[in-house]
């Protein structure tokens, strides 16, 4: 497919999708978000694909936020629109069923700091830059930002973040749970594939299931993420990778998934 506003990859067993507009800091039009779309279509079709990484183009942003020339057009009507649908593209992140990296290899802020916390996990590089700057155009997060990073850093943290718009460094996003590891900016893809890769030597459906009973744990009551979590694990107990997983392990030998 012909992209301009992303590029994809895919390296091994991952996909790699790069925001692609540097000039801009690779803020996120509505074109962009579109592309992104796409993107995760074509990541997921791939059985060859384990997993995705998201990163921005250059080493200076990951993505400095939604297109500020699109959020000055904005009125009450448009507004509404223009959230829901940066809610919908973030809420497909966050369900897809193939582990999603965000590897931040600059400023991410504002929805960038949102695509961030959309993804399953993050890596940074030591010059990242994470915030939620909205209050300062006048405006609140609008593609899961408060929700999001309520969840992940806590009421407090998350207060701290939005009302404030002050900018944090990566380590500062690490101590707060919000990034799972920081790494130097030459080693941001290759630590993010790694996972990737680790992760492809595991039952495929069982991941999936897996990043749904987790995704059942931020969305529901305990007790109804329970239930979930009981029925995924029966379903697994249902398919052909099971039964190799787990005669694999009693006859010494590595597992041979079928993906079923
Ligand atoms: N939307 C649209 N354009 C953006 C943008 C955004 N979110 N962020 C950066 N750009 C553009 C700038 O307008 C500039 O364009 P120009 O070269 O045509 O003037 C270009 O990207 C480079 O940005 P610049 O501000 O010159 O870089 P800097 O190094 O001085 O500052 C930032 C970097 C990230 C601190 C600064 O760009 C910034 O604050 N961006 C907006 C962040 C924000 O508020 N995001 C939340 C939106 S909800």
């Amino acid at each position: 497919m012909d992209f301009q506003n992303v590029i994809y990859e895919k390296r091994e067993h991952a996909s790699i999708i790069t925001i692609n507009k540097p000039d801009r800091l690779n803020a996120l039009s509505i074109a962009v978000l579109d592309e992104l779309g796409k993107a995760l279509d074509m990541a997921e079709s791939d059985a060859d694909i384990a997993g995705v990484v998201i990163t921005g183009s250059g080493e200076k942003a990951f993505v400095a936020g939604a297109d500020i020339s699109e959020l000055s057009k904005l009125d009450v009507l448009t507004a509404r629109v223009f959230a829901e649908r940066g809610q919908s593209i973030f809420n497909r992140i966050e369900k897809f069923g193939k582990p999603v990296i965000a590897a931040v290899n600059g400023y991410a802020l504002g929805g960038g700091s949102e695509l961030a916390w959309a993804c399953h996990m993050r890596i940074a590089c030591s010059a990242a830059k994470f915030g939620q700057p909205e209050v300062g155009l006048g405006l609140i997060p609008g593609y899961g930002g408060t929700q999001r990073l309520t969840r992940l850093a806590g009421r407090g943290f998350a207060t701290q973040i939005i009302v404030t718009g002050e900018q944090f460094d990566a380590n500062t996003a690490r101590d707060l749970g919000l990034v799972n590891k920081v790494v130097e900016q030459s080693e941001l893809i290759s630590e993010s594939l790694k996972l990737v890769e680790q992760v492809h030597k595991r039952a495929p459906f069982a991941v999936r299931l897996a990043l749904q009973a987790i995704d059942a744990s931020v969305q529901l009551p305990q007790d109804e993420g329970m239930k979930v979590e009981a029925q995924l694990f029966s379903l697994c107990c249902g398919t052909a990778d099971q039964k190799e997983g787990t005669s694999a392990f009693l006859e010494k030998r590595k597992p041979v998934w079928k993906g079923n």
